[in-house]
């Protein structure tokens, strides 16, 4: 028999088994609390509170460890490539030749998007954000893959979950082109996974398109780096819908416009755009001060979970210079203001009392500005990267057989019942 909580309330006492995972801390398992004890528990932002069991992720906030199904962040970024992270995070474990041969067939032949899909796009205005662009046409391709929305079928939810990986680059590349006023580029068969996208979102049709492998690397590897990361915001967005029975593609469209915030994914658009502002060096003084006086955050910087340095931004630092140097961008002001910026805040105390630490946004604004992306596409490739995420954990929840509709309770503090009062007397 495991250990257990005592719980008491009211002259009441609640056994409460404690569970214990793998690796972090135990858990209580409170299922059963409100029908013994009459009681909620209370806690916003769920500081406190685990949602579900999962297999996929587990990160260690204190030691910045990250790791994708026991693989540690590091090897997968330095050995491993992003379908093979798909399949690992996925299936479980990381493929065979034949088995990753395979997978890489699937994927490659789901790239193409249905010829009228492309007219969703013609809807929306040049300007528009292409995370606004994202979000609607993320959502509309249940319209178009009924054959694939039925989540109690095995079958079609691995079909689903195909789709949205091989889809996610050829969506993402045409909200780029369309908000640059360039033709679509169709995907290439022969191409690897990050050199299609990058030729999707690069190429035209006046000149021949010519990979750089440096570059093709380092957007291979910044896509691991945002493939999945337990049950951050969005992903329990795509969770929560998912839990109702609604189809996957529904599902990640949900989880795309969380991502959009700009305390979760959108934190690499505001972060360049916080650096741009600052311009120069001379001006972090002042800028950090304004953070102190709580007019601002220091975006990039901070985590729920990590209260070390998030391994992500660890190798995206690194990404950050191989691309600047490729590009011969190496004396980019501003990553020389990021650099400072993050050596000041690390040896502040005001920032050292609060545990904050660069995040992976803080380094990878600057990388994607010098791979030639807006700040406006910079979240919308992290969601690109974040589908499979997204769709391995929606898939590890229907599969959970413990798994039930998602729905929390509240404490109400509003106004007790009373009695309608007519206009006249009011
Ligand atoms: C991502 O969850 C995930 O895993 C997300 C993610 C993923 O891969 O899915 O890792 C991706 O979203 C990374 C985070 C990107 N966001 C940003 O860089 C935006 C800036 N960061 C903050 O918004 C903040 O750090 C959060 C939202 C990331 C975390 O906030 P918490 O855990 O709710 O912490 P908090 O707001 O309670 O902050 C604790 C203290 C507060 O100070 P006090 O009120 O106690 O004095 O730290 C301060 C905060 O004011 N603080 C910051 C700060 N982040 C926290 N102060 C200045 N700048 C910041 N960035």
């Amino acid at each position: 028999m495991g250990s257990t909580a005592k719980f008491e309330i009211d002259g009441k006492t609640v056994e409460l088994p404690v569970l214990r995972g793998t690796d972090g801390p135990a858990v209580v398992d409170i299922r059963k609390l409100y029908a013994e004890a009459d009681v909620f528990t209370y806690d916003p932002g769920f500081m406190s509170t685990a949602s579900c069991e999962s297999k996929i992720t587990f990160i260690d906030g204190d030691a910045g460890i990250l790791l994708h199904r026991g693989y540690p962040i590091m090897e997968l970024a330095e050995q491993s490539s992003f379908l093979e992270v798909c399949y690992l995070l996925l299936h479980g474990e990381l493929p065979t030749a034949p088995q990753f041969e395979e997978f890489e067939h699937n994927i490659t032949y789901h790239t193409m998007i249905h010829e009228q899909f492309d007219r969703f796009f013609m809807g929306f205005r040049r300007d528009a954000h292409p995370m606004a662009i994202m979000t609607g046409a993320v959502g509309a391709l249940s319209a178009f893959y009924h054959d694939s929305t039925n989540v109690n079928d095995p079958a079609q939810r691995m079909i689903s979950a195909h789709r949205m990986i091989a889809k996610m680059p050829t969506i993402a590349a045409r909200a780029f082109k369309y908000s640059r006023g360039q033709p679509f580029v169709f995907p290439r068969n022969e191409l690897s996974y990050a050199e299609n996208f990058l030729r999707m979102c690069f190429s035209v049709p006046a000149e021949d398109w010519v990979p750089n492998p440096v570059l093709t690397k380092a957007m291979d590897r910044i896509f691991i780096l945002h493939a999945d990361h337990e049950q951050n915001a969005s992903t329990s967005t795509v969770r929560l819908a998912g839990s109702s029975g609604a189809n996957p593609f529904a599902c990640i469209a949900a989880g795309i416009a969380s991502l959009w915030g700009p305390k979760h994914g959108g934190a690499n658009e505001e972060c360049l755009n916080m650096l741009m502002e600052i311009g120069t060096v001379d001006k972090i003084p002042e800028f950090v001060q304004g953070v102190k006086d709580r007019r601002y955050l220091l975006m990039g910087f901070g985590h729920r979970v990590y209260k070390n340095y998030d391994p992500r931004a660890t190798v995206m630092q690194k990404t950050c210079h191989e691309v600047l140097a490729e590009v011969g961008a190496g004396n980019d002001p501003i990553l020389q203001v990021a650099i400072e910026l993050e050596k000041v805040a690390l040896s502040d105390p005001y920032f050292v009392e609060r545990k904050l630490y660069p995040n992976v946004d803080f380094y990878s604004g600057i990388t994607l500005r010098a791979l030639g992306f807006p700040p406006e596409m910079f979240t919308v490739l992290f969601a690109l990267a974040r589908t499979v995420g997204w769709i391995a954990q929606w898939k590890e929840m229907i599969e959970d057989p413990s798994q039930k509709i998602g729905r929390p309770r509240q404490i109400y503090t509003g106004a007790p019942a009373r009695s309608f009062v007519s206009v006249d007397k009011r």
